[in-house]
């Protein structure tokens, strides 16, 4: 069967950017009904950096209910949590063997989060691509959407499975493909458009949460940093103009409309009207999930349920293939 696979790290509110980049793509596959899907919370992944546990696992269930908000339906999608599902762990130590550490220390990301103080990084936010290469593998999984910030970890997720079939003689891993699509796929501060929007950002009004009220949603656009002049006719206008090109490819996919169909329309107007219509589309579209999760959250033990039986559903495609990979590698059972 083709399986799509994809994953977010709980380690902090959903933002507008894991919405409109990831988790909408997750909703349009499973409603495509083509492939199976599975969809994971990557606790062990959030805590390769510090994590309070009160808040990693509140930030987990919060993720899981975004999940279910935004549209994933837990019986027709598997919705999981990472470490409830052992073989991710179990795959990724044998990844750690196989993978160079030439390649780990080239990760773009690594180097970020790292910075100039890699002696005080953990071991697990070097290996961290090798974990998420275990994420997908252990589902065979063939398609993966995704952010353009995962770009990179994708293809060393073909490394690996092309270093271990060669390096046992098999055809056993596939070669996933990324699927980075639409014009969200990287979305960018709203005080800096050369900047990605992140839950890290120390300052909030960078950001959308999908946890934010309505009156949040509209103030943090309305002080979204733009330049005076008013909006192009076309795409080609936005060029230096990285702030307005973010608000406008925001526009575009919260509307399902296109760029140039989006500027044909506002072409001309100034900012501040754009920049209301904005808050008011985005207030549409985001106010339903943020009550739909503040409803879901107030029954955590609902949410554990759901997490429960969707560890049971994944260990029956991840158990066998571990067992598979284990037999191949010359693990005695
Ligand atoms: P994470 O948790 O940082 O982000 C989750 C997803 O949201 C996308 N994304 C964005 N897309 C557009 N604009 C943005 N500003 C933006 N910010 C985040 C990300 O690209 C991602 O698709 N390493 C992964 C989690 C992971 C994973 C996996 C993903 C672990 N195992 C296996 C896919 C497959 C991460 O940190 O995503």
């Amino acid at each position: 069967t083709p399986r799509v696979f994809s994953g977010i790290q709980p380690s902090g509110g959903l933002t507008l950017g894991n919405y409109l980049g990831a988790i909408t793509k997750f909703v349009d596959w499973q409603d495509r009904g083509t492939h199976e899907t599975i969809y994971c919370m990557v606790d062990l992944h959030a805590i390769t950096v510090p994590q309070e546990p009160a808040t990693l696992a509140h930030n987990t269930r919060e993720l899981c209910a975004g999940f279910l908000a935004a549209g994933i339906d837990p019986e027709r999608s598997i919705l999981v949590n990472q470490s409830q599902v052992p073989e991710h762990a179990q795959l990724a130590w044998i990844f750690n063997c196989v993978a160079r550490m030439g390649w780990m220390n080239r990760m773009t990301q690594w180097k970020d989060k790292a910075g100039k103080n890699a002696e005080k990084a953990s071991l697990g936010l070097l290996a961290y691509p090798a974990l998420m290469a275990a994420d997908i593998l252990i589902y065979h999984a063939t398609h993966v959407p995704i952010g353009d910030d995962q770009k990179q970890h994708l293809e060393l997720t073909r490394d690996i499975a092309t270093k271990f079939n060669h390096d046992y003689g098999v055809e056993f891993f596939p070669l996933t493909e990324p699927v980075i699509e639409g014009v969200a796929t990287r979305v960018m501060s709203l005080k800096d458009g050369t900047k990605k929007m992140s839950k890290s950002d120390p300052v909030d009004a960078s950001r959308i949460n999908l946890t934010d009220d309505a009156d949040t949603i509209a103030r943090k656009f309305r002080k979204a940093k733009t330049d005076p002049d008013p909006l192009p006719g076309e795409a080609a206008g936005l060029d230096d103009r990285p702030d307005v090109r973010n608000l406008v490819n925001i526009y575009a996919a919260l509307s399902g409309h296109g760029v140039d169909a989006v500027l044909a329309e506002k072409a001309g107007g100034q900012l501040g009207h754009f920049k209301q219509d904005l808050a008011d589309l985005a207030v549409e579209k985001l106010a339903p999930i943020s009550s739909e999760m503040a409803r879901l959250m107030a029954d955590p033990a609902e949410i554990d349920r759901i997490l429960a039986r969707g560890a049971a559903r994944a260990r029956k495609i991840t158990a066998p293939i571990l067992a598979r990979t284990y037999e191949i590698v010359g693990m005695v059972r």
